[in-house]
C-alpha cells in the first residue's frame, strides 16, 4: 500500500520541480512594456541574444565628486533587464576615504554587502522597538549582511578609496534615504519639527543645504 502513494508524492515532486525549473527559466524584461507588480512581461525569447544576460556598468569606477563623496552604480531591473523575475539585484559603491552611503532602507529586499577594495565601516539598526545598532569595521574581502527593511549606512573609515559590491535578494529592492525624506522635499518645516523633534530652524537649514523647501 506504501509504495505507490510514496511513487505518488515522488511523481508530484518531481513534476513541480521539473516545472517550476522550466516556468522560471528566464524573463528578459521588456521594458518598453507595462510594469506590474510581478515584473515586466517578456522579451519576446527569439530576439534575446548572450549580451542581454551581461551588465558592464561596473566597469568603470563612479565619479565621487560630491558632498557624500560616494558613486552608486545601480544594476536594478531597470538598469538591467536581465535581472527581471530573478529575485537578484546589485550596486557597485565606490566611496573617497570619509565618504558615506546615507542612512537609508531597502523596503523589499535584504542585502550582502562585500567589500572588494578597502575598509569600511557598515551598521545597521534593529526595528521593533530594540533600536539597537549593529556596527562592524570590515576590511577586504569581508561581508556582511543587513536584514531586509532596516535602516543601514556604509562610511569609508579607512585611508584609501573603497569599493563595494553589494547584492539583493530582488530584483528591485527599493530605496529610502532618511535625510532626503525629511529634508529634500515639501514635507513641511512644522511637520518635520512635530514628527522628529528637530527644531524648524535646524530643519529649515538642512532643507536649504539638501535641496529641500516648505
Ligand atoms: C517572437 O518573434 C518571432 C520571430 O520574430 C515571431 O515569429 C513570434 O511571433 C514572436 N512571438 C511573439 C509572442 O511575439
Ligand atoms: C564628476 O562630477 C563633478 C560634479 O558633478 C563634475 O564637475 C566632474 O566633471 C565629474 N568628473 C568626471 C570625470 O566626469
Amino acid at each position: 500500500m506504501y509504495t505507490p502513494f510514496l511513487l505518488l508524492i515522488i511523481l508530484v515532486i518531481f513534476t513541480t520541480f521539473s516545472y517550476s525549473s522550466y516556468a522560471a527559466d528566464f524573463c528578459v524584461a521588456d521594458l518598453t512594456a507595462q510594469r506590474t507588480p510581478y515584473g515586466y512581461p517578456c522579451k519576446n525569447s527569439s530576439s534575446v541574444t548572450s549580451t542581454d544576460f551581461v551588465f558592464s556598468r561596473f566597469v568603470t569606477q563612479g565619479n565621487t565628486t560630491n558632498p557624500n563623496k560616494l558613486s552608486l552604480v545601480r544594476a536594478f531591473v531597470d538598469d538591467f533587464p536581465a535581472l527581471n523575475g530573478l529575485n537578484l539585484a546589485a550596486v557597485r559603491v565606490d566611496m573617497e576615504p570619509d565618504g558615506v552611503v546615507p542612512l537609508h532602507s531597502h523596503p523589499s529586499s535584504s542585502e550582502m554587502v562585500f567589500v572588494v577594495e578597502g575598509s569600511v565601516t557598515v551598521g545597521f539598526i534593529s526595528g521593533l522597538d530594540s533600536n539597537i545598532m549593529y556596527a562592524n569595521k570590515l576590511s577586504k574581502g569581508q561581508v556582511m549582511v543587513i536584514p531586509q527593511g532596516f535602516l543601514h549606512f556604509q562610511h569609508n573609515s579607512g585611508s584609501s578609496n573603497a569599493v563595494l559590491f553589494v547584492s539583493f535578494a530582488s530584483s528591485d529592492p527599493g530605496v529610502q534615504f532618511v535625510t532626503s525624506a525629511l529634508f529634500r522635499n515639501r514635507f513641511p518645516s512644522f511637520l518635520v519639527e512635530k514628527t522628529t523633534g528637530i527644531s524648524q530652524a535646524e530643519v529649515r537649514q538642512l532643507k536649504a543645504r539638501l535641496g529641500g523647501t516648505g
